[in-house]
């Protein structure tokens, strides 16, 4: 798997980088003892469990069990196989890989991605340089610096200039024989309907330049700068941008909303530039989409599970409804959001720019959690008559039910009551009911349709989610046996000779583990690398996981233990042996062939299928 990128360029990659560099890139650590700990970025959780070794150089998730080493990170995070991880690495810390080590078509697959890449930050430098130098972006400077955009904040977002005409971009492109399906398929021209040829996508247009957290240019939005329509053309979706798994800004913000813990979420592009403009720097908008689980995870994976997410979308219809939708999504994310209703009329940068940094920050101090923000929505939508108020009891019974923590649910009910002046036992009443009806449907539900207030737990990251990595429930003695002797093999090398000697390991029933355990005994015990070695061999991923496994639950091996479960584990297989010998003998004294078969058959099932079940995990 590894053949054409030569061995020593991925000890040099490995060398290089730091696990705990690129992890915290994207997920908040802290410390605990040896190891590093945050939620982790690929299953939801509350409290940490996903752990990161800077010694041993990989992470595990006591959660959902994944694991691995910087590459197997890189792969799961971005959907990328080995070599791509590789290269983006590679890539990230200047270290070349020469491409004639790469077969053509093995080239032609693993850098897509990094082509259009290349051919966005071709395009990025050509909108940013006719900005600058173009006479004909006039227009653009002027319209730029009307909306308030400095020199400085114009550098820092890379803003440009798409000029008038179809093909500006395509002749520059064609001039740097830049390959035209690679450019179409980056969503920068597109073909004419008669076939012959391209246009340019972005005409006249102000160029924002859309960068994911790792720096590189993923896609563009452009803006008209009169009443024309569209306002706003995005890139269309491609290898590398997905929209709704991307925010806007968030390769500047990410290291304030990781100080902070704060995060204003907004909805525009002029947004973003303003809030930094005012130093606001925790600042990032979705990009023209509504709100997605994946978008909560990258927020959490910044802010951690502390975090604050504050709302600040328009106060019009589109904007409290855009709000009252990402509610769910949040909370399925366990991440605390606030809502910031702007005076209507305002959106974030019109308000910031009126009215200046301070004012901003004082309304957001204000701004309201879920239920306060339901309710004032809902006064807002049906008034206060008689009739209105039954409505916003409707409105609101099903969210206060939905509140685990009965403290909260009362003090909310409380402020329900005294804003609609009503009793407060009644609207107590309403809910209780409520609450019996939704029943254990709300107490079973593994995502709480509203969130608990964060449990303050420190300490030992609880086990919550599927414990894929749990290798010993439902398996056999044997298996946890063969577990254990991986686990050791593993931590204490001083035994692999030993191992080697007596053949243990192919004696394993377990197929993966058998299979696992071949890969460490290739390796040198004594070398210092040994681990990172392992891992780079792993090709499965339900491999990598079982290893960072068993590395992270460290145990202390001494030569007396580890000699005791090597015996115990030979003295069961030996007996396993002879009781399977036996009745096979039995069934032929009884020439029941058939039995033999079966019993034949039913080894060689075992060991399939406890095969079948470690790809599952
Ligand atoms: N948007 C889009 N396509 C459109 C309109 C809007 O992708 N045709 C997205 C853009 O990301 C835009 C955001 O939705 O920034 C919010 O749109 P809107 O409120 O209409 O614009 P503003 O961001 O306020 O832009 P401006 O201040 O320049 O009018
Ligand atoms: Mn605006």
């Amino acid at each position: 798997m590894v053949a054409w990128i030569p061995d020593n360029k991925i000890k040099e990659i490995q060398h290089t980088a730091d696990i705990i560099d690129i992890i915290s890139e994207t997920v908040l650590l802290k410390k605990a003892g040896k190891n590093f700990v945050g939620l982790c970025p690929f299953h939801t959780e509350k409290t940490p469990s996903f752990t990161v070794s800077p010694a041993k150089q990989i992470f595990h998730c006591f959660g959902c069990g994944c694991g691995g080493d910087i590459f197997r990170f890189i792969m799961k995070q971005n959907g990328l196989n080995f070599p791509e991880a590789v290269t983006t690495l590679a890539g990230r810390y200047g270290i070349e890989i020469e491409s004639q080590q790469i077969s053509p078509a093995q080239q032609r697959r693993i850098t897509e991605k990094e082509q259009l890449l290349d051919i966005n930050n071709i395009a990025m430098l050509f909108f940013q340089s006719v900005l600058k130098k173009a006479q004909s972006s006039r227009k653009a400077q002027n319209y730029l610096a009307k909306r308030g955009m400095s020199e400085i904040l114009i550098d820092k977002f890379k803003l440009g200039y798409a000029p008038s005409g179809w093909d500006n971009l395509l002749k520059h492109l064609n001039q740097k024989q830049i390959s035209l399906s690679m450019a179409e398929k980056a969503g920068l021209i597109v073909q004419r309907k008669t076939k012959n040829g391209f246009y340019d996508r972005f005409r006249d247009r102000i160029i924002f330049p859309i960068l994911n957290p790792g720096n590189k240019i993923i896609g563009f939005g452009g803006r008209v700068m009169d009443d024309s329509l569209p306002k706003y053309l995005n890139s269309p979706e491609s290898p590398v941008y997905n929209k709704s798994k991307s925010l806007y800004g968030l390769h500047i913000a990410k290291s304030v909303m990781r100080e902070t813990q704060t995060a204003y979420l907004v909805e525009g592009y002029f947004d973003v530039l303003a809030l930094h403009l005012h130093k606001v720097n925790n600042s990032v908008a979705t990009l023209g989409t509504s709100m997605t689980d994946a978008h909560v995870q990258l927020l959490k994976g910044c802010l951690g599970s502390e975090g604050k997410v504050i709302l600040v979308y328009d106060s019009d219809k589109a904007g409290i409804k855009a709000a009252l939708r990402s509610i769910p999504i949040f909370n399925q994310g366990f991440l605390e959001v606030r809502i910031l209703v702007l005076p209507s009329g305002y959106d974030p940068d019109s308000y910031i720019m009126e009215f200046g940094k301070d004012l901003f920050l004082k309304i957001a101090a204000d701004a309201l959690g879920v239920i306060p923000f339901l309710i004032e929505t809902a006064v807002k939508k049906h008034g206060v008559s008689v009739e209105g108020k039954i409505h916003i009891l409707n409105d609101l019974i099903k969210p206060l039910a939905g509140l685990s923590d009965n403290i909260v649910k009362t003090l909310y009910i409380k402020q329900l009551a005294e804003r609609l002046g009503i009793n407060e036992s009644a609207v107590l009443e309403k809910v209780k009911t409520s609450s019996i009806q939704q029943g254990n449907r709300t107490l079973g539900q593994s995502r709480a349709p509203f969130k608990r207030l964060p449990d303050i737990i420190e300490g030992q990251p609880k086990n919550s989610g599927p414990a894929a990595t749990e290798y010993d429930v439902n398996k056999g003695i044997n298996n946890r046996i063969e577990v254990q002797l991986l686990k050791m093999l593993l931590q204490f090398p001083e035994m692999a000779e030993e191992i080697r000697k007596k053949k243990i390991i192919d004696l394993f029933e377990d197929q993966s583990l058998k299979a696992v355990g071949k890969i460490i005994l290739k390796h040198d015990d004594t070398a210092k690398e040994r681990i990172t070695d392992i891992l780079i061999q792993v090709n499965e991923e339900s491999q990598s996981n079982l290893i960072a496994s068993l590395l992270l639950k460290e145990e202390v091996w001494d030569h007396k233990g580890c000699q005791r479960l090597i015996e115990q584990f030979t003295i069961r297989h030996n007996r396993h042996q002879t009781d399977l010998l036996q009745k096979i003998k039995d069934a032929e004294a009884n020439n029941d062939i058939g039995l033999v078969t079966e019993i034949l058959q039913s080894k060689q099932n075992k060991a399939r299928q406890s095969d079948v079940l470690r790809r599952q995990n």
